[in-house]
């Protein structure tokens, strides 16, 4: 598509920003860079919305601009007091400020209106002993008109005595919910919404209350009486397979809590409701609690599995993400807006099962699956279980990335994106988004003679966090294939499937949110992201077969096929890597059909020159259960490509066999580092049914591998 074609779809569709309208910036070289505005569908929402809402704790959420806050709830929550009978609905449409009555507003100091936003947001949480008064606004916005069950509504907790509403009468240390009788309902249609709105919007704030020092008990107890509609919410508990005895099971320690809370029943209906549950298989009660209308008990396999030497990974990690994974989505099935969630000892793990098996991309589809909230159950391990949600955003935003379509993410969208995000959670960040203008200067002719096929323009997307105490560290460089759309070029691909080809800048999208998440979690090393972003399309000015360039190392290359046209364009990023110094150099890229044909989805293929560095990786992959198997770098690969009929290298093997090998054989002619790695993740871009916890589409792997490798090698200083 043309870059005019692009901005015409970009302006049909009122929710998109309109790129054309350029916002001028200087690069740190005095050069003006021309950017694109803050893109709207891919940010925000999108990061963290696919079917899914996060909460954060408060401290950190207040740390994290730009994030949701939230707290966590301590367990099990206190019973409903159900002598309080609902108020009648009135409703506000979405976006309308709920003004409440003046009487009341004024005599909390003019300050207590609620606006029921459309950001899915906790917006503010006065303090109450200070101004008699705790206000709640919970957004939930939507696209659409309608309410969806993940509204809020706008509620205030101020002394006043719970039955008399209305606020006469108050006395002190009582509080009263204000929000439902004054919500507006205009049509038998809108009331028939203020049940599940009220169900969405009560754990919220009951556990806000209860989580916070300064809201007086009263008003929490009154906000219980208020909530009178059903409690749709749902709590996945795990369960393990018994050692010996294969009938029995044991409750993971949250489910043996919940079973006391309910008598043992749990036990009892799991026994007669057929046989012990089977790794990662579920079975759903209903109408055990009354918090918790249904309970999803979901297989943990065996307890203690550890690390299984043959699978390469930590067994109880992969159990408990795949099993809440799967009780997540059942809970979602059941359009519950809110879900708790059995940290299975492993608190991380649950969290990452939790929101990478929740999300799906449903951008531009009207039927999107329904929104639910995850919370942790209990308060065991809130920590752990904040870092899980934040290695399973980071995958999320790679996924996001990929599955895009190529007509909205441009090199230009990306990188817009990738800035926002980073600039987002951290602001020991630099970004500079290189124009052509540039790479030109540079020389990157290699990477210039794929760009050039396209009416889009190329980016060089260049990311610095700082986040050693030592700002001369030298830093850890990551470079990304980003090719948001291959179409092979002259040497044009089958059209069959070649849509997949909009996710050939999974190398540079899973680096960017790496980086994203190691920023985010302020992990202490210096980072660079480096990612060559382009069209490879087919044009009278594209490359030809026979073609000669020469790259910014001086080396020319014979382009004998224009399909290969990663290694081309990372052949100008891996030299420029060696400009800053590094560490060690890991290069990630959608590189070679060859690599899928000879592992699959199972791992992500590593070609590296060091042992310390596949190490670390490995012991990475291990944790993360994205494994990555290691690949040969022998000279036999460099031979077939160093056999050029007109160039010092050809950008083909000289045989069909290998080719993931000879692929990273010429990258290697590009590298002088003695830490390198290049990562063919071609067979690991696409999730089918193999992953358990992802559904299908664009997977992000390996980003949370690369994640845990950072935080690794920012612990360990010496050996690489
Ligand atoms: N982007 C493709 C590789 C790819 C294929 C990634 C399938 C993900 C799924 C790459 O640019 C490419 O086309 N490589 C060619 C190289 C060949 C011409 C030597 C390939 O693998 O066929
Ligand atoms: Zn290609
Ligand atoms: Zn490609």
């Amino acid at each position: 598509m043309t870059s005019e074609a692009f901005h015409s779809f970009q302006k049909s569709k009122s929710f998109l920003t309109d790129v054309s309208a350029r916002s001028h910036q200087k690069s740190p070289g005095g050069k003006p860079e021309t950017r694109p505005r803050t893109p709207d569908p891919m940010l925000g929402p999108s990061f963290l919305r696919p079917g899914t809402r996060a909460r954060l704790p408060l401290p950190l959420a207040a740390s994290a601009q730009g994030q949701e806050r939230g707290s966590l709830s301590p367990s099990p929550p206190p019973p409903r007091d159900k002598s309080a009978a609902p108020s009648p609905p009135r409703l506000l449409r979405p976006g309308t400020r709920a003004r409440l009555p003046l009487p009341l507003a004024s005599s909390a100091q003019g300050q207590e209106r609620g606006s029921l936003s459309p950001s899915p947001r906790i917006k503010a949480l006065r303090n109450p002993r200070r101004e008699g008064a705790a206000l709640l606004s919970l957004g939930g916005g939507r696209k659409t008109p309608a309410w969806d069950p993940g509204c809020g509504g706008a509620f205030l907790a101020r002394p006043a005595p719970p039955d008399k509403g209305g606020g006469e009468k108050r006395r002190a240390g009582e509080a009263v919910l204000l929000s439902p009788p004054h919500l507006q309902v205009s049509t038998p249609a809108e009331a028939s919404m203020l049940p599940p709105l009220l169900a969405a919007s009560k754990p919220l704030l009951l556990q806000l209350l209860r989580r916070s020092k300064d809201v007086p008990m009263a008003a929490a107890a009154a906000l219980h009486a208020a909530a009178a509609a059903p409690a749709k919410q749902g709590l996945v508990l795990g369960i393990y397979a018994a050692e010996k005895d294969a009938s029995a099971t044991q409750f993971t320690k949250a489910g043996d809590a919940f079973d006391r809370v309910v008598s043992g029943k749990l036990k009892e209906l799991l026994s007669i409701s057929g046989p012990p549950l089977k790794k990662g298989k579920t079975r759903i009660f209903h109408g055990l609690h009354q918090n918790f209308s249904s309970v999803v008990v979901v297989g943990l396999g065996k307890k203690g599995a550890g690390v299984n030497e043959q699978e390469n990974w930590n067994e109880d990690k992969e159990n408990i993400r795949a099993a809440i994974a799967a009780g997540c989505r059942q809970v979602q099935d059941l359009e519950f807006p809110y879900v708790e969630v059995d940290p299975c000892g492993d608190p991380q793990a649950a969290a990452e099962g939790a929101f990478l098996g929740l999300y799906e991309y449903d951008e531009f589809k009207q039927k999107k699956k329904p929104a639910i909230e995850v919370q942790l159950y209990g308060s065991d391990g809130v920590e752990a279980w904040q870092k899980g949600l934040i290695y399973a955003q980071g995958q999320n935003l790679a996924r996001t990335l990929m599955e895009g379509p190529a007509n909205l993410v441009t090199p230009t969208r990306f990188a817009a994106v990738i800035e926002e995000k980073l600039k987002s959670v951290s602001s020991n960040v630099e970004v500079h988004i290189r124009d052509q203008a540039w790479i030109e200067d540079q020389e990157m002719r290699s990477f210039l003679s794929v760009a050039k096929g396209s009416e889009e323009p190329p980016v060089f997307l260049e990311i610095h966090y700082r986040g050693s105490n030592d700002t001369k560290e030298p830093p850890l460089v990551f470079v990304g294939k980003g090719i948001t759309f291959d179409s092979g070029g002259i040497s044009i691909k089958p059209s069959s499937g070649m849509d997949a080809m909009r996710a050939d800048m999974g190398g540079a999208a899973t680096i960017c949110s790496a980086i994203v998440t190691a920023a985010q979690l302020k992990v202490p090393i210096n980072l660079i992201g480096l990612a060559p972003l382009c069209e490879n399309l087919p044009s009278g000015k594209a490359n030809k077969p026979g073609d000669v360039v020469r790259a910014k190392n001086g080396k020319t290359i014979q382009i004998d096929n224009t399909d290969a046209e990663g290694r081309l364009i990372l052949a100008d990023a891996l030299f420029y890597a060696h400009s800053f110094n590094p560490r060690a150099i890991v290069d990630a890229a959608t590189l070679t059909g060859a690599m899928d044909v000879a592992l699959g989805s199972a791992a992500t293929g590593v070609f590296t020159n060091s042992q310390q560095l596949w190490n670390q990786l490995f012991e990475a992959s291990v944790v993360t259960g994205d494994r990555v198997w290691r690949m040969p770098l022998y000279e036999h690969y460099t031979k077939q490509v160093t056999d050029a009929q007109l160039a010092d290298l050809n950008n083909i093997g000289k045989y069909r066999s290998g080719g993931a090998c000879t692929a990273a054989a010429f990258l290697k002619e590009f590298v002088t580092s003695s830490h390198w790695a290049h990562l063919d993740i071609a067979g690991v871009m696409e999730n089918k049914d193999e992953v358990p916890y992802l559904r299908k589409g664009m997977a992000g792997r390996p980003t949370r591998t690369l994640v845990e490798f950072v935080t690794r090698l920012s612990q360990d200083k010496k050996s690489i």
